[in-house]
Parts: C-alpha cells; structure tokens; sequence
C-alpha cells in the first residue's frame, strides 16, 4: 500500500507514539488523523505561520500535537472537545509533548463553543474540522465568520472510508460531508483543495 511505504520511510516518533498508546490504554476510539496528515497539518500551520489555531474534536490530543508543533513561540491552539474524559486525556498527551502550556480545552458541543467564541469577537488563523460528521457545514461556516483574511481550514475524513462516494449511502454524516466537500471546492469565499490520499483531506483559504 502506497501509505504504509510513505509512513515507512519516518522514523519513530514518541510523542505521537505514547499519545496513540495512551489512547488505547484509555478505551478510547483509534481514529486519529493519519500520520501523512499529521505531517502535513504541522506544515501548514508552520508555512501560514499561523497564530491561533481553532481544532474541533480533540479526541486523544495527537492532532493537537501535530498543530501546536507550528505554532510559534507563543502561540495556541484552542481545542473544542465534546467529552471531559478526552479533553483530560489530550491535555495529558499535550503536556508530555511539551505542548501543555499552548493549549486551552473547551468542553462541550463544539456548535455552542463555536457560538460563544463568536460571540466574543476572538479570531483565528488555522482550523481543523475533525469532530461528528454531520456537523461539518456547520462547523465550516464556523470557521469561516471566525477566520482572519487568509485563514487556513482542514477538514478530516472527507471520504468517509468509502461511504462519501458510495450512491447507495445517504445518512445524515454521509450528506452533511457531501455538502462539505462540494461547499469547500465551489464557494467563491474560498480557494482550496481536497485531497484524496488517506481518508481523504480538504484544505482551504479563506480570501
Ligand atoms: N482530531 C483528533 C481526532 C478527533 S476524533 C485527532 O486527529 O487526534 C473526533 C472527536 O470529536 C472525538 O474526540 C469526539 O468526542 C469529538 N466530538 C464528537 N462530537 C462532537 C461535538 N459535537 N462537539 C465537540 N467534539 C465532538
Ligand atoms: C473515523 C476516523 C476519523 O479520523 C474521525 O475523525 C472519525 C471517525 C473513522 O474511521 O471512523
Ligand atoms: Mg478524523
């Protein structure tokens, strides 16, 4: 599999490597992004020279690892994460990587963080969209009334292992990450790319 020699050709990593163990060891879900795409979030937050860093689904903080590793000396990642549980677990994995200090954790449904940040008028430069499927549209237009001019947006797993091309699949995630991919490549407010390697990866620009 193409994939598999790619990530060969790394060497061992062991803050990615504890966080994924610790992930395991806590029962939770092994669905953190792929490494390529862990690669390349930390590259695009660095190339951006992105500041403040919106990522929606912590889970076991190995995304959050790979977008703090950016940013520059002070920068931060807000984290929205639904469960506490995760949120403490990521928080751990964020510490042990040295990244402790440019991470905050909200917990709670991203829709209403999303709302409250908006609220407080805070804007960001870099977003990552890797939580419930189904509420991608809404967490792209999130993203959009938070974005600086020139703000970055990734959106995970936008070939939903298949289902996302699959005519016989029409489930609320199925839809919702459909509409997604077709808003990030036509919506005049963006310029972007979706890139089919892995689970699939759109990646934006907000003009
Ligand atoms: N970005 C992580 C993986 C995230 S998995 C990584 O690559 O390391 C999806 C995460 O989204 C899970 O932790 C799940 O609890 C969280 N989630 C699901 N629904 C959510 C919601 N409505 N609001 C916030 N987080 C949610
Ligand atoms: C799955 C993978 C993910 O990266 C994610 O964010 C959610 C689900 C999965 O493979 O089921
Ligand atoms: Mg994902």
């Amino acid at each position: 599999m193409d994939e598999q020699y790619v990530d060969s050709l790394y060497g061992a990593d062991a803050d990615l490597e504890r966080t994924k163990a610790g992930i395991a060891a806590n029962g939770m879900p092994d669905i953190s992004v792929a490494d390529g795409y862990g690669r390349l979030l930390t590259m695009l937050v660095t190339l951006s020279k992105a500041q403040n860093i919106v990522e929606i689904g912590a889970l076991g903080g190995y995304s959050g690892i790979c977008l703090a590793r950016g940013l520059p000396q002070g920068g931060k990642l807000v984290s929205l994460e639904l469960l506490q549980s995760y949120a403490d677990v990521a928080k751990v994995h964020m510490k042990a990587a040295g990244l402790g200090d440019k991470v905050e954790y909200i917990v709670g449904d991203a829709k209403q963080s999303l709302a409250e940040l908006k609220e407080s008028g805070r804007k960001f430069d870099f977003f990552f969209i890797d939580a419930d499927k189904e509420g991608y549209p809404i967490y792209l237009e999130y993203a959009i009334a938070l974005a600086e001019p020139g703000a970055i947006i990734v959106g995970d797993n936008i070939l939903l292992r298949g289902r996302t091309i699959d005519p016989a699949k029409a489930g609320p995630a199925v839809r919702a990450v459909r509409y997604f991919n077709e808003t990030i490549a036509s919506d005049q407010r963006l310029q972007s790319t979706v890139l089919p390697g892995y689970d699939g990866l759109a990646i934006a620009i907000v003009k």
